[in-house]
């Protein structure tokens, strides 16, 4: 009898059979319009999306909709969609412009291997691609859960969620932010994509109002929880261990909340934010333990 798989090992899995699905889908046939899709635009967006990557979101979203007995094919393009807005988010962070970085995933940038109009472009291809995806029939066979697919993927990726808290992050770094302040940019860049993504699996699933309300604080608290542990990883970890470059947060003086409130204090709040992620899903049963160890691993994540 197969033996049931731990915690770390089924998300090991998961990683690898998602890669290769997301190696499918960057392919010229797959992004071609009315014209082919240039080659070098494609190997850029491959780079920007395949060889490494937790793949935490997609994980999150199939885990949420596998509550509702979803089978992992079903939630296929809303999954790719997610993890493709996260990794064109990735790719222009690390441009010049933003945070300027070398290593990403522990190999050079998309602007390092390529320059800076490709990887440009490769996060626009990536971006238009996701809601492709959300479009498709593929995606459900109900156009109003379709719909509700994309309008929750705008919300968390727009101009108030993700691209909204970068636009807030870049802000704060002239100084002024209050904790409050902090705390808010955090939720919308980091948080408004974690929380979308359960509640895409909460969409493809077919939760209930009661269900989709508890998902999204669970989420939500996910959401802050895993920021706060990057911030802790940025000023403990290794650069080898994160495959990126740390310490960036102090040295560019960036206000997160282990600069205001310390690193103790930080670890106690991340404490509180796995204890509500993990009480919101009170009205789940076993069947929502993968989603309360996601949580717990969100905090005692390594990189
Ligand atoms: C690491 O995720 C990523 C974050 C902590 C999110 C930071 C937010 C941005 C980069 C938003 C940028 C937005 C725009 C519009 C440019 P991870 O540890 O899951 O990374 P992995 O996929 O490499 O594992
Ligand atoms: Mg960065």
């Amino acid at each position: 009898m197969p033996q049931p798989q731990d915690f770390a090992t089924r998300l090991e899995n998961f990683a690898t059979r998602f890669g290769d699905a997301l190696d499918r889908e960057l392919r010229a046939e797959k992004l071609s319009g009315p014209g082919r899709a240039p080659d070098r635009l494609i190997e850029a967006m491959r780079h920007g999306a395949l060889n490494g990557g937790k793949r935490l979101r997609p994980f999150l979203l199939v885990e949420t909709a596998r509550l509702f007995d979803a089978g992992e094919p079903e939630t296929l393009p809303a999954a790719l969609a997610v993890e493709f807005i996260h990794c064109y988010s990735l790719v222009h962070d690390d441009l010049p412009a933003m945070d300027d970085d070398d290593t990403r995933r522990g190999q050079p940038t998309v602007h390092k291997a390529y320059d800076e109009a490709t990887a440009i472009l490769a996060g626009d291809a990536l971006l238009t691609h996701a809601f492709g995806l959300l479009a498709s029939e593929t995606c459900h066979p109900d156009p109003a859960i379709r719909a509700a697919l994309v309008t929750e993927l705008v919300a968390g990726s727009g101009a108030g969620g993700m691209a909204g808290g970068q636009m807030r992050d870049l802000e704060g770094e002239k100084g002024g932010f209050s904790t409050d302040d902090i705390t808010e940019m955090q939720q919308m860049k980091t948080g408004a994509l974690i929380r979308s993504a359960v509640r895409m699996g909460a969409l493809l699933g077919g939760a209930s109002p009661d269900q989709f309300k508890a998902l999204t604080l669970f989420g939500e608290e996910a959401g802050r929880a895993f920021q706060l542990a990057d911030d802790i990883l940025d000023l403990t970890a290794s650069s080898e261990a994160m495959g990126k470059a740390t310490g960036k947060d102090h040295a560019r003086q960036k206000p997160t909340l282990v600069s205001r409130i310390g690193l103790n204090a930080a670890y106690s709040h991340l404490g509180d934010r796995i204890h509500h992620a993990i009480s919101a899903l009170m009205m789940f049963g076993p069947e929502a333990d993968t989603l309360r160890e996601t949580a717990r691993y969100f905090a005692e994540r390594q990189k």
